[in-house]
């Protein structure tokens, strides 16, 4: 199901917690929603979801309205599956129980055999056929939320809403998730609204990431877009280590600091001009010990990292990030250049 969201505001008391926020989402599309603790991220899935209603704006499905200050689709008629952080399960049921649930509504069609069908499906999608008949308690934290995931897709929702599920789980678990979710996503064909503060599970699930900060969208852009050509300073420093070498832009050049350095064949956005900012990543620069053009620096620390060594430099009052190969070797103390390679993330648009 494709999803327009047009100008929602949402207030709570004084406070505005969503900012006039449009956007459209896609029939079939995972779309991660982006930003830091507080911006506003479960506020927006709610009122998508209609747990909430907007103080002002509107949710549409094509034409059909399905929220606004006044008028709501009720959660039950939306044909759409939750997962939360908190898995939410009853002590008491089985997964099998658990995974029928949903199916026991009075408004579930279905005969008994295609209910058994279904849950089978759902089960086995999630890779929990040897466990239905566990209860909650016999189950890890990662086969807890694997119930959780079956639960909401049984119905065959056409939007799965997800807040944070992955969270509360450990690093090496949620990395496995993150492919058990993207199966679903290929298996369902549901349109996935994701909700993480996590930028490397927004980079490497989505089809799109709305990045938000108060309120409000930074940007929305393939994750590619987000990571080679950040629309703000925002949006560049909190999806991954960023640096912002200061400057001057004329026209798709960029004068590194005080004359110290030319990338050529730059771009960034408007906000990036009108600050005299160049974003970096930190494979964008390398380090060269000849005397010449680049950020002169200091070799501040060096972490080796199996297949790159991370740096930081100090130039000035900045400090840099610098990843390298792992054959550079450079000693703490060391002073350096800081060189942009030829290569810029700023000219490629193809995404
Ligand atoms: N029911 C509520 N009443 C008052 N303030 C709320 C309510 N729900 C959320 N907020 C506030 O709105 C802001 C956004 O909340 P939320 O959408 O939960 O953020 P996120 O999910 O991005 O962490 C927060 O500052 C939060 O305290
Ligand atoms: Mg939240």
């Amino acid at each position: 199901m494709s999803l327009k969201i047009e100008h929602l505001t949402k207030k709570f008391g004084d406070f505005t917690a969503l900012n006039d926020v449009s956007l459209e989402i896609r029939d079939g599309e995972f779309l991660a929603i982006l930003g830091p603790s507080g911006c506003g991220k479960t506020t927006l899935l709610r009122i998508i979801g209609g747990f909430e209603a907007p103080t002002e704006g509107t949710v549409k499905s094509g034409d059909e309205l399905l929220s606004s200050s006044d008028f709501n689709v009720p959660v039950e008629k939306r044909n759409l599956g939750m997962v939360f952080q908190s898995f939410a399960l009853w002590p008491h049921m089985t997964v099998r129980e658990h995974v029928e649930f949903p199916l026991d509504s009075k408004r579930c069609t279905m005969t008994p055999a295609e209910k058994k069908e279904a849950a089978d499906k759902a089960i086995e999608a999630v890779g929990l056929s040897t466990m239905e008949k566990r209860y909650p308690g016999e189950l890890s934290g990662g086969q807890k939320q694997r119930v959780a995931l079956a639960r909401a897709i049984v119905a065959k929702p056409s939007i799965l809403l997800m807040d944070e599920p992955l969270s509360a789980l450990d690093a090496e678990l949620k990395i496995s998730m993150r492919r058990e979710i993207q199966n679903i996503h290929k298996m369902t064909g549901a349109t996935i609204i994701y909700v993480t503060h996590d930028q490397s599970e927004a980079l490497s699930m989505a089809d799109r990431i709305l990045i938000m900060k108060n309120g409000k969208i930074e940007q929305l852009d393939t994750p590619q877009q987000v990571y080679c050509n950040p629309q703000t300073e925002f949006a560049a420093t909190f999806v991954s280590k960023c640096n912002l070498v200061r400057g001057k832009w004329e026209e798709n050049r960029f004068i590194a600091g005080d004359n110290l350095d030319v990338y050529e064949n730059a771009s960034a956005s408007r906000e990036f001009i009108l600050k005299g900012l160049c974003p970096v990543r930190p494979e964008e620069f390398e380090i060269r010990q000849e005397e010449g053009r680049g950020l002169p620096g200091t070799i501040m620390n060096r972490q080796y990292n199996g297949r790159e060594i991370h740096y930081t430099v100090k130039s000035g009052n900045n400090l840099y990030t610098v990843y390298t190969g792992q054959d550079q070797v450079y000693p703490e103390g060391e002073m350096i250049y800081l060189r942009k390679k030829a290569n810029d993330y700023g000219v490629k648009t193809a995404s």
